[in-house]
């Protein structure tokens, strides 16, 4: 029988980790190079990727920086490539992070309904949340293809799965990465590489900031929370180790809502 710790090793595996400059995707970096992966941490901000890459080597992990911008094929191609070559000529694991809502150009979050967002904020969106998932994985495949244990695992959000007012084009470019995820894991089934979502709720990040640094949005926010309260971004690391690891062996296809009850709130109580 495996132990605890062998199902969740991640002992030199190979893994792609995008948007790991700041919030959620940095703490998947440094938990991930902590159960033993070498990591290779994507997004625009080189410097920021590069100091933080050294502080995981610091501490006795393997982390470096492939930097590109993920809203083009071509961009995401390269960081692809990159990462191969500084995987030392594979790759395991790819964890498609990077995204969010419509931002303006100082990246505060924007308000934007189905007929209000123009056709470049859809366009956008759409980017670097659905068609950065086709583009990464169209570019890994070949390595995943040869890798003993390959697996992707692509961050969705709640919104994709249930309304969300004033975040529409946000909200369909989650919900088609949910379905991409369902139809992937059943296509790339029979080749042993699993392919599964996670949604998160309402984490403390940059990305929410304009909601959990003001008071009463932030009360209106937690109170569809059943646990009442905003989720850490060090919080996702445990359910991301677990569709890396072994212990998901059996797991493809699927959706893992990470969300303090969100989804399940119940009509009454
Ligand atoms: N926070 C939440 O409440 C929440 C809830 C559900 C789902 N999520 C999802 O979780 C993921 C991470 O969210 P977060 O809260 O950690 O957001 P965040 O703090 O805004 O971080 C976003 C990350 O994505 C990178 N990124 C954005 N655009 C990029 C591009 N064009 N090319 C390359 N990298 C890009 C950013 O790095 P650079 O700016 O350096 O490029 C950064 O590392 C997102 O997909 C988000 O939709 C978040």
């Amino acid at each position: 029988m495996e132990s605890a710790r062998s199902l969740f090793d991640l002992s030199d595996r190979r893994v792609l980790i995008t948007g790991a400059s700041r919030g959620i995707g940095l703490c998947l970096a440094r938990g991930f190079a902590a159960a033993g992966a070498q990591v290779a941490m994507a997004a625009r901000s080189a410097e920021t990727l590069r100091e933080e890459a050294a502080a995981i080597r610091g501490e006795g992990g393997w982390a470096t920086a492939v930097p590109g911008d993920l809203s083009t094929g071509d961009g995401c191609t390269g960081v692809v490539e990159d990462a191969v070559t500084a995987l030392g000529g594979g790759l395991d694991v790819v964890l498609h992070n990077a995204g969010g809502p419509i931002v303006d150009e100082d990246g505060v979050l924007l308000m934007r309904t189905v007929l209000g967002a123009s056709d470049t904020e859809w366009a956008g969106v759409l980017d670097v949340n659905l068609m950065a998932t086709v583009w990464l994985l169209r570019a890994a495949r070949p390595f995943l293809s040869v890798s003993p244990d390959p697996s992707v695992t692509v961050m969705s959000s709640v919104a994709g799965l249930v309304g969300i007012g004033g975040m529409e084009p946000y909200g369909a470019a989650k919900a088609a990465q949910v379905s991409l995820v369902r139809s992937l894991g059943t296509a790339w089934a029979r080749q042993g590489i699993r392919v599964n979502a996670l949604c998160p709720g309402w984490v403390r990040t940059e990305m929410t900031s304009s909601a959990h640094e003001d008071e009463s949005t932030s009360e209106a926010v937690l109170s569809h929370v059943p646990q009442r309260r905003w989720a850490e971004p060090g919080e996702l690391v445990g359910p991301a180790i677990f569709l890396s690891s072994p212990a998901a062996s059996f797991m493809t296809g699927q959706t893992l809502v990470v969300d303090g009850g969100l989804v399940a709130h119940p009509l009454i109580g």
